[in-house]
């Protein structure tokens, strides 16, 4: 039977039946069922469109014909496993090196997010002698077992922190120990991650790493503030350990004006390692590790080959290689930047039009490029989350117009923009307008919003 003509109903049945309860739904209550996609844009199996403003996995959006017809044309001529002698990986490893910083000239090519961060731990645990890992609160990382091991998120709720990680506050200058009326909030949040590693080498304990995204997304889309990364690498290297950012989420131009996030933080900082994942295959399972000469010649002096059956195969590296193309033919930094500055500008407009009487209101939104948030919160002076507004303006936007948000924070009261970079000024446009109608008529007509939920 072919699965297309299961009804929704069979769909969920068998869903429920045979997936692992464990890996849930967007909108589990009600899900979506998607059949097609095109650019940004999702059809269920009634026609109806959806707009997506989520998917940063389908990048250059979702089934570019760019990405379909280099996978199918390399997909009939080859696709065998990376030990074989092939173009495409060198190509495309020598084209990801012209994007990153001169020391970053080394390649590990894997198949997710969580394989390319298990892997810089392998690296930086190899390269410097030390197992110890400084992390950012709520970070996630991954989801293999090393992984959840370094991830707040997850452990909080797991078997708990384990005795060789650390973890540094986010830098989060809204409701973080700084906020951006500091003098300095880069040096004085890296100053948190100098005084955590002196706690470490006091218990004896020596850091090989420190991880963090470049923007912490699950953090509550936080944008690190300016000046902190080159000093915690400082600080990190001059400990004897490595910087390792997590681009998984922010790579490939999505800050439109840098094609790396970790950028951001000044010219001249180089991280030691990079991890790719997400965007990388525009939804293809390509990921990456790229890292200096040293560390890669630790890694290889240990003498055991590192073998990954399906990294780097011709097909992931033909998909790689179209989806820089597609980024730089469609001009898709310079989108990112257009359209999130015009969004942040339409989320500031309706701030400044939310009467002080609501109680709840975009009080805060930060991004940079098409990684925007809004924070909601229901009092302004307590900057109490608001956690069920926000689920229900998500809630509400996918029921009445089609519109696919979610939320992010340590209170989920994050409404999370990370849309394909092909989404337009009219998106941007719709999707404010529907906000504003749907917070104007839960403020008059209810239902009663909460006034306290922390
Ligand atoms: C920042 C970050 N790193 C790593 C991962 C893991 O990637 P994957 O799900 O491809 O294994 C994720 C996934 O959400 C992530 O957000």
């Amino acid at each position: 039977m072919a699965l297309e003509s299961l009804s929704k109903e069979e769909t969920l049945a068998m869903r429920k039946r045979l997936i692992g309860q464990s890996c849930r739904l967007f909108y589990s209550d009600k899900p979506v069922k998607i059949v097609r996609a095109r650019g940004q844009y999702l059809f269920d199996e009634k026609g109806k469109r959806y707009l997506d403003c989520i998917s940063n996995v389908h990048h250059v959006g979702h089934c570019h014909p760019s990405i379909t017809e280099a996978a199918a044309a390399q997909m009939e001529l080859l696709n065998t496993n990376s030990r074989f002698l092939h173009d495409n990986i060198v190509i495309y490893a020598n084209r990801l090196a012209s994007t990153l910083p001169s020391q970053l000239r080394v390649f590990y090519f894997v198949n997710s997010g969580s394989e390319a961060n298990d892997l810089a731990l392998r690296l930086a645990q190899q390269y410097t002698g030390n197992e110890d890992v400084v992390v950012l609160d709520h970070a996630y990382h991954g989801h293999l077992k090393s992984l959840i091991d370094i991830s707040p998120y997850k452990f909080r709720k797991l078997a708990g922190q384990k005795e060789w990680v650390h973890v540094a506050p986010l830098p989060d200058t809204y409701r973080g120990l700084y906020g951006e009326d500091h003098p300095d909030p880069g040096q004085a949040y890296a100053d948190t991650v100098r005084d955590l590693i002196e706690e470490v080498h006091k218990k004896g304990r020596k850091i090989s790493a420190f991880f963090a995204e470049s923007f912490p997304s699950v953090g509550g889309q936080i944008i690190l503030p300016k000046g902190y990364s080159p000093k915690v690498a400082e600080y990190v290297r001059s400990a004897g350990g490595i910087f390792v950012a997590d681009e998984v989420q922010t790579g490939f131009g999505r800050s439109g004006s840098h094609f790396w996030a970790f950028e951001q933080q000044g010219e001249g900082f180089s991280p030691d390692i990079v991890t790719m994942g997400k965007p990388m295959g525009n939804g293809h399972p390509l990921a990456c590790v790229a890292t200096t000469e040293e560390i890669a010649k630790a890694f290889t002096d240990n003498g055991v080959e590192y073998f990954n059956t399906f990294g780097g195969n011709p097909v992931s590296c033909a998909i790689g290689l179209a989806l820089l193309d597609v980024i730089e033919r469609e001009d898709l930094r310079g989108n990112a930047t257009r359209v999130g500055t015009h969004l942040k500008n339409l989320l500031r407009k309706l701030q400044a039009s939310t009467s002080s009487d609501w109680r709840c209101q975009i009080f805060i939104f930060r991004g940079v490029g098409l990684f925007v948030g809004a924070e909601l919160v229901t009092d302004r002076e307590k900057k109490t989350p608001a956690t069920k507004t926000a689920s229900l303006l998500v809630k509400r936007l996918k029921e009445e117009d089609r519109i696919c948000v979610s939320t992010d924070g340590p209170w989920e009261n994050v409404v999370k923009f990370k849309p394909p970079m092909c989404f337009s000024m009219d998106d941007a446009e719709l999707v404010v307008n529907c906000i504003d109608r749907i917070l104007t008529d839960m403020e008059q007509n209810g239902p009663e919003l909460e006034k306290d939920n922390v």
